[in-house]
């Protein structure tokens, strides 16, 4: 049966997914697009009847002022007092919206990924402004995708746009709701934050040009607070925008809550001029009845399918747009640096390939690059069984430190009198790929780059231009800015032997003017900023579809779908403490994989924080995630080298199983003294279990952990040990932890029998 269906009766659109139901309906006069259902499983009948209920005369008036109508994209005007989906200004002044359906078309695409588009139609009863709302499920996703689509079909006026979201989601009728969000800052990113929502708005949102450190496009909300880690409901939305964002969750006066997400509006007006469109980017939605747990576990699996890296993957990503980034090629991605996994294998049909474990020289140089420290470093890297060898800040030209440089993208003859040739083959001798460090999208005003062009910056007229880290912002909206950012990466990978870029963005937006469009639309900065970069980064990947890339912005500051779809992996926090990696890795497990999530092992004090930590302890931590390390390795010890490669073996052994296997956050120290993850390979076959003590390790530890997941009838054996213990044991029991002391770890693999 077909995923979207359409009932002309009750004028009902039915979208199922692998076990929920989204159900909505146009009103009998076309005027409304009703939302009706949202959850598990309904048929078309009961949908159609939840229709006919809701389109009764005054069904929905209550009695708050104003109508209370739970529409799925909410036009501003008539009696609409909640957050509207869409807000513009006609040439004449008229200020509503008045709209009725014209139409629908449903898609669908057989490749690879087996999805299903809806498109529906309305159109303005008086002003040529059409808007086509969108929705996408797939054939194996508990995730839909949506978003709008604004043409000012008219050929006169534009139309200003100021405010336009991608989606409005209705809420089920409960007595509360509580939200739970990522929050944090530089170096403590992914806190998980709970709240319940009370009468009013609650907003989170980025009004910094980019994602933010400080709040994650995500959310989860569950009915009365009783979703727990593998049961209730959850609903959950995360918007594919790296640029100013926001999401409102109201509770509206009637008692319903809503959640709504797109571009930020403030500051930001849009023309949008007479024959052109504007496509908002994706809110992906997603209902999952296995609690917080579930719903993490839903949002991985499609990021793997659908999102990572999906440009290169696909030759093509439609549903995260950019404004004008050249064709994609229907390219096979290159033979991974490690090969694919093991059993199991339809599931794995369109799995982005395994990560390798990479070095970075950051912690250990710092800006003090050289190419025989970096080739000692390589040496000692690949001793270890590393695969991917990054060079860090500091290797162009003038820059010894963050004051001077950013922008003069050429290779300090100073540090590599030989240019990066040598270090790069060195770096492949030792079987390794080669990596470097770009920060593109900033400029020092001490820099040839600001000396020749110090229009190119974002600014104002008679403004200061605020500094941070020493730099500013490129005004990447500009065409020009854009074109040199494309050129100046294009041929730095053409003439370098470059595998990977660490694509970094050490600051926020500010003074966001752009003097040479006074009087057209300069507010238009904040998207085509955004916009621009997309098109960047898919050029790149179009003319380098060899090169793999790791989105970072000092740490965890741009991890979104918009940017995963078009990267490898996030940098996910300058913190490399593994006591706070905990609570962030936490965090960052809600709504994004493991295998994007980057996680270095690093020196011990830890730079930052100064806290010892067990070398085991920082691997079983960093081995959670995408594993790389971090550290001076020249400083560490013989039998630190010795017990590191140990642990790189392992972690090879285990990666599959993590960076492609299901997550159950088995415990967390945000409420006891225990965190433990669990990772279920591929068919059910591989088992691993990493377990760490958190910050207060003197409380009571239990004895076992009960794991989850697994075949009951089945047997699973310790591969290291060898010892037996059947499923049901480890489900109800649990496995046997050992007896807790300061910063205590331990790593079990099982294999099913
Ligand atoms: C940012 C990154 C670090 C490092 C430095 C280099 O802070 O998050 O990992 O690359 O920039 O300047």
């Amino acid at each position: 049966m077909t995923p979207i269906r359409y009932d002309e009766a009750s004028r009902v659109f039915l979208l199922d997914t692998v076990s929920t139901s989204y159900a909505f309906a146009a009103t009998g006069d076309g005027r409304q697009v009703r939302h009706i259902h949202w959850g598990p499983r309904v048929d078309l009948e009961s949908a159609a009847a939840m229709a006919l209920s809701t389109d009764a005369p005054h069904a929905v008036e209550r009695i708050t002022w104003g109508g209370e109508d739970p529409l799925e994209y909410t036009p501003w005007g008539g009696q609409r007092y909640d957050e509207p989906s869409l807000k513009v200004d006609f040439a004449d002044g008229t200020r509503g919206i008045e709209w009725q359906v014209t139409g629908h078309r449903i898609e669908r695409d057989e490749g690879d990924e087996g999805r299903t588009t809806l498109v529906l139609t309305l159109e303005d009863l008086a002003y040529p402004l059409t808007v086509d709302l969108c929705y996408r499920v797939f054939d194996d996703s508990d995730v839909i995708e949506r978003w709008a689509r604004l043409s000012n079909s008219g050929s006169d006026d534009p139309i200003v746009v100021r405010q336009a979201l991608s989606a409005n989601l209705w809420m089920p009728i409960e007595r509360s709701w509580r939200l739970r969000y990522l929050q944090g800052g530089w170096g403590s990113e992914d806190q998980i934050t709970e709240t319940v929502l009370r009468p009013g708005r609650f907003v989170l949102e980025s009004r910094r040009g980019t994602t933010s450190h400080e709040a994650s496009p995500w959310f989860a909300l569950d009915p009365c607070g009783e979703a727990t880690e593998e049961h209730g409901a959850v609903y959950s939305g995360s918007l594919a925008w790296s640029g100013s964002w926001k999401i409102v969750l109201e509770t509206t006066p009637g008692g319903r809550v809503h959640a709504c997400a797109g571009l930020n509006d403030f500051d930001a007006p849009l023309l949008l001029a007479p024959g052109t469109e504007l496509v908002l980017p994706v809110l992906a939605v997603l209902y999952s009845g296995a609690g917080h747990g579930g719903a993490s576990r839903a949002w991985h699996a499609y990021q793997l399918g659908h999102v990572l890296s999906h440009a290169a993957r696909t030759g093509g990503s439609p549903s995260f747009p950019a404004r004008s980034g050249p064709a994609r090629p229907e390219h096979a991605r290159r033979a991974s640096l490690v090969t694919r996994p093991e059993p199991g294998a339809g599931e794995e049909a369109v799995l982005p390939p395994l990560r390798p474990v990479l070095y970075n020289s950051w912690e250990a140089t710092g800006f003090s690059v050289t190419e025989a420290g970096q080739t000692r470093l390589a040496e000692l890297a690949a001793e270890m069984g590393v695969e991917l060898f990054v060079v860090d800040d500091g290797w162009f030209t003038g820059r010894r430190d963050d004051h001077a440089a950013l922008g003069d993208w050429v290779v300090d003859p100073t540090k590599f009198p030989n240019g990066l040739a040598p270090l790069a083959a060195r770096v492949k001798d030792l079987g390794m790929g080669f990596g470097l460090w770009v920060e593109p999208e900033m400029v020092n005003p001490d820099s040839d780059l600001y000396r020749a062009h110090p229009d190119w910056t974002l600014h104002f007229a008679n403004r200061s231009r605020t500094e941070r880290r020493n730099q500013l912002v490129l005004n990447l909206a500009r065409d020009d800015v854009a074109g040199w950012v494309f050129a100046t990466l294009d041929r730095l990978l053409t003439e370098h032997e470059i595998d990977f870029v660490k694509w970094d963005m050490n600051r926020h937006l500010s003074e966001p003017g752009w003097p040479a469009e006074t009087g057209h639309n300069p507010e238009r900065v904040w998207l085509d900023y955004t916009r621009n970069l997309y098109a960047v980064l898919d050029g790149l990947r179009a003319a380098h579809p060899d090169v793999d890339i790791e989105s970072c912005s000092g740490g965890g500051g741009r991890i979104d779908l918009g940017m995963l779809s078009r990267t490898e992996q996030v940098w996910t926090s300058d913190n490399t403490d593994a006591l706070d990696r905990i609570a962030i890795q936490e965090g960052f497990s809600q709504a994004w994989p493991a295998q994007a999530m980057m996680a270095w092992v690093t020196d011990s004090p830890n730079p930052l924080t100064r806290r010892r930590l067990p070398l085991s302890f920082r691997f079983h931590v960093a081995m959670a995630g995408s594993l790389g390390i971090g550290g001076d390795l020249a400083e560490w010890s013989h039998e630190e080298r010795t017990e590191a490669r140990d642990l790189v073996a392992l972690y090879k052994k285990i990666r599959p199983t993590v960076q492609h296997g299901r997550l159950y956050r088995l415990a967390s120290t945000r409420q006891g003294p225990l965190g433990a993850v669990e990772y279920l390979g591929p068919g059910g076959y591989d088992v691993v279990v990493i377990a760490f003590s958190g910050p207060r390790p003197l409380r009571p530890w239990p004895s076992r952990i009960r794991l989850a997941g697994l075949d009951e009838a089945a047997t699973y054996r310790d591969c290291d040990s060898g010892a037996e213990t059947s499923g049901a044991v480890l489900t109800h029991l649990g496995l046997e932890l050992p007896t807790a002391l300061d910063a205590t770890s331990m790593l079990v693999r099982l294999e099913r029998l």
